[in-house]
């Protein structure tokens, strides 16, 4: 998958998928899946460290988790996100981030918000790093909007992220994720740009859907947002695999012969 093959996807149709990866081993189930791109997003702060928001990520961090998608999928096309501020300071330090985290493995980086971010988006693309958006809920700006909350409701809000998601398109980003709006104002943007939408809480209406890994896959039991579908238990399937070891290992049962090695 190309960042061509992508916006095809779009004239032709067809859905893009997209899911979050942060490490090697889902790596290597992503890429043999049919999913068609994995995101290393800063949502790894949270799912993989702990954190309460996604502000703890760090370069490092995301140049980490984009080294060892990138082993575990070398198939795949990997955008990687671009942590808190590390965007917003000098051209030359933000520069050097995207440096860190395309020579780790991705190759695309995304970004949240419009505003100040257009100049940068514009010499990003002269130079060669293909750009994804990210507008509506932004969660780098958690403290801003007073928590995680649906964004573009109402008229004077739908209007601001239908011009902000027009001013990344002319700024040259390839595609566009869209998080938790409204699925009318996610259908308004979505036929008014030419680049492909990505949505995660916008609707059936985006040209593609994101979502975070753990979620759909039922492994984060304390979180289930109104837009996450679970497709799988598997909290409950690996605390069940985890008592059936404890339970082997004290009735002796494990390892068996099978297990053990012969003189
Ligand atoms: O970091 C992330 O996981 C994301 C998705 C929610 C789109 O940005």
């Amino acid at each position: 998958m190309t960042v061509t093959e992508i916006q095809k996807m779009k004239s032709e149709g067809q859905k893009i998928t997209m899911l979050t990866c942060y490490d090697y081993w889902s790596a290597r189930i992503l890429n043999s899946s049919k999913v068609h791109t994995l995101l290393v997003g800063d949502s790894g702060a949270m799912v993989m460290h702990g954190a309460e928001d996604t502000i703890e990520a760090d370069v490092e961090m995301m140049a980490l988790h984009a080294k060892a998608v990138r082993r575990g999928a070398p198939d795949k096309f990997i955008v990687c996100d671009l942590p808190f501020l590390s965007y917003r300071r000098s051209l030359d330090q933000s520069m050097d981030a995207v440096m860190q985290v395309m020579k780790a493995g991705a190759h695309a980086i995304k970004l949240e918000g419009a505003e100040g971010n257009v100049e940068l988006i514009r010499h990003l693309v002269h130079s060669g790093v293909p750009v994804m958006g990210h507008l509506g809920l932004t969660p780098q700006f958690v403290h801003q909007l007073g928590g995680f909350k649906v964004q573009g409701r109402g008229d004077q809000a739908a209007k601001r992220i239908l011009e902000q998601a027009k001013a990344l398109e002319d700024a040259g980003c390839f595609s566009l994720v869209l998080e938790a709006i409204p699925t009318p104002l996610a259908e308004t943007i979505t036929s008014s740009l030419q680049i492909p939408t990505i949505g995660i809480g916008a609707g059936s209406v985006t040209d593609g859907q994101v979502l975070v890994l753990h979620d759909m896959l039922g492994l984060n039991t304390d979180f289930k947002p109104k837009f996450v579908r679970t497709y799988l238990n598997g909290a409950e399937l690996i605390s069940t695999a985890i008592n059936s070891f404890c339970d082997d290992v004290e009735a002796g049962t494990f390892p068996g012969k099978k297990e053990s090695y012969s003189s």
